[in-house]
């Protein structure tokens, strides 16, 4: 294995939309029409930085740079890029709803060499770790033997409707989750790097909680009601 898995980070953006543009052109080929693929392109296929900012969303680094993307949400939005949203993406209920696998895309050159699968078993890991114990997508017909390979079911089959006149076929998938999550010991080392920065990164995010808790509200001093 040449490459490993990190977070996607805001100075990627430029490298991610050249790689969903070469990939997409590529390895959809077989599957939707030149113009199916160019309407496509930025409406449905295109980074979402939400992604980014919540810190799920991954790249793969190959030696020619990044050569993978993919990740899993916290967030509504089944699909697209960030840049036609209107507010807040809203936070799904961990309890009640169907966390979501987005936006997959490997590079022509580096594809079947497990980069999409590596990224979508960090991404189901966290998933469980955040609490969901369901997955929904909405799958091109080109990712679609990846997720049947890692035990996504159909549910449906629609047409999406793009600009112009132009359709394209799209797969509702499902995953539900009955084991815990994974021990990180049996993961690949890329898998492995992705996880801990997510971890370190939680970390963080706790001691800013814990800091913004003691200056407000020290731990056992709040009056009775
Ligand atoms: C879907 C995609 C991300 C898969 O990436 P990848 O890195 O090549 O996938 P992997 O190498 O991890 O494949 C894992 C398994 O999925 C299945 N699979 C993946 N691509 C396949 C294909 N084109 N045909 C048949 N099976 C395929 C195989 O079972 C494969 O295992 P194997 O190679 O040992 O047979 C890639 O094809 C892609 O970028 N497609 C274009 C963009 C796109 O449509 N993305 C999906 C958005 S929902």
């Amino acid at each position: 294995m040449n490459w490993m898995l990190r977070h996607a980070a805001e100075s990627d953006v430029p490298r991610l939309e050249e790689l969903i543009r070469l990939s997409v052109h590529s390895l959809q080929a077989p599957y939707y029409t030149v113009a199916q693929r160019a309407e496509a392109l930025g409406p449905v296929f295109a980074v979402d930085r939400q992604l980014i900012a919540d810190g799920t969303y991954f790249v793969a680094e190959g030696g020619s740079g990044v050569v993978g993307c993919g990740g899993w949400s916290k967030r509504k939005s089944h699909f697209g890029g960030d840049v036609d949203r209107t507010g807040v993406d809203p936070m799904l209920n961990p309890a009640a709803d169907a966390a979501r696998v987005r936006a997959f895309f490997t590079h022509p050159g580096w594809a079947r060499r497990g980069i999409g699968k590596a990224i979508l078993s960090a991404c189901e890991d966290a998933i469980l770790a955040a609490g969901f114990t369901r997955v929904e997508m909405v799958a091109t017909l080109a990712g679609e033997p990846l997720y049947l390979s890692c035990g996504y079911q159909e549910k449906e089959r629609y047409s999406l409707h793009l600009r112009g006149d132009q359709t394209m076929q799209v797969v509702r998938m499902t995953k539900v989750f009955s084991q815990p999550p994974r021990s990180t010991q049996t993961l690949q080392p890329g898998v492995i790097a992705a996880l801990s920065a997510s971890a370190d990164q939680t970390a963080r995010e706790l001691a800013e909680l814990m800091k913004h808790t003691q200056s407000t509200a020290p731990l056992g001093t709040t009056p009775p009601t």
